[in-house]
């Protein structure tokens, strides 16, 4: 069983989503045994903005690349590859402006492949490769917008940009977890919040290891 696990916030320390992934992932190993894990920290190894090449790379059919159309897409192949070879998909990052950090749009900008990571079908729809992954999303956030409890619910722009492209690809039903808020609020809240996101990451990790 393979497990990525893909962290965004670029703090090294004090990172709230960096510590509920990395509480997530925890629970995980102690449940699963043979639980191998993949690391992938996007502050680190942060993924190339798509170019001008890239996306003329990425259209044309694998059999007609060029050997610098294929350097272009070096990346972003054996990202496709992590990601298709694991069997759980670990997701963290703050929200950012509304929606989620520049490094993991990078990410999906480089995930989203044809013929990798979905399909063209011959009716002109297509279909999405990533159907077998269990998928969570932790993410952390300085307000609360949690729907019918805060006037700010209407500006979360982060549930629906992470789930479009996933759904895209084939994850249907993803899990998020949203801890909020961890900032712009009192002491309390903070802890609140916290205290409802491990909760919450305690019955998802019981149920990823009673499937697997
Ligand atoms: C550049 C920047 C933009 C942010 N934008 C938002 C935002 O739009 N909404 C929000 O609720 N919090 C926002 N925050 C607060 C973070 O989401 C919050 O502090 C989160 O817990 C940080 O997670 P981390 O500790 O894992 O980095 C922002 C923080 C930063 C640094």
């Amino acid at each position: 069983m393979r497990l990525m696990h893909v962290d965004a916030s670029p703090k090294s320390l004090h990172s709230n989503s960096k510590m509920l992934s990395a509480y997530y992932v925890d629970l995980l190993k102690q449940q699963i045994p043979d639980l191998e894990i993949d690391y992938l920290d996007l502050s680190v190894d942060t993924p190339p903005h798509v170019s001008g090449d890239f996306a003329k790379a990425t259209y044309t059919p694998a059999t007609e690349r060029t050997d610098e159309m294929k350097k272009v897409l070096e990346y972003s192949d054996k990202l496709c590859a992590r990601v298709l070879m694991s069997d759980m998909l670990v997701f963290a990052m703050p929200m950012y402006n509304f929606s989620m950090p520049s490094s993991f749009k990078a990410f999906i900008d480089n995930l989203v492949r044809t013929n990798l990571t979905y399909n063209f079908l011959a009716d002109g729809t297509t279909t999405g490769n990533l159907t077998r992954q269990k998928v969570i999303f932790i993410t952390s956030r300085g307000a609360d917008l949690r729907p019918g409890l805060s006037p700010w619910s209407h500006m979360d722009a982060l549930t629906p940009a992470l789930r479009s492209p996933f759904a895209f690809l084939g994850v249907e039903t993803p899990h998020f977890v949203d801890a909020q808020p961890l900032q712009f609020s009192d002491q309390l809240a903070r802890e609140e919040a916290l205290k409802r996101a491990y909760g919450e990451l305690d019955i998802v990790a019981k149920e990823w290891a009673s499937q697997s």
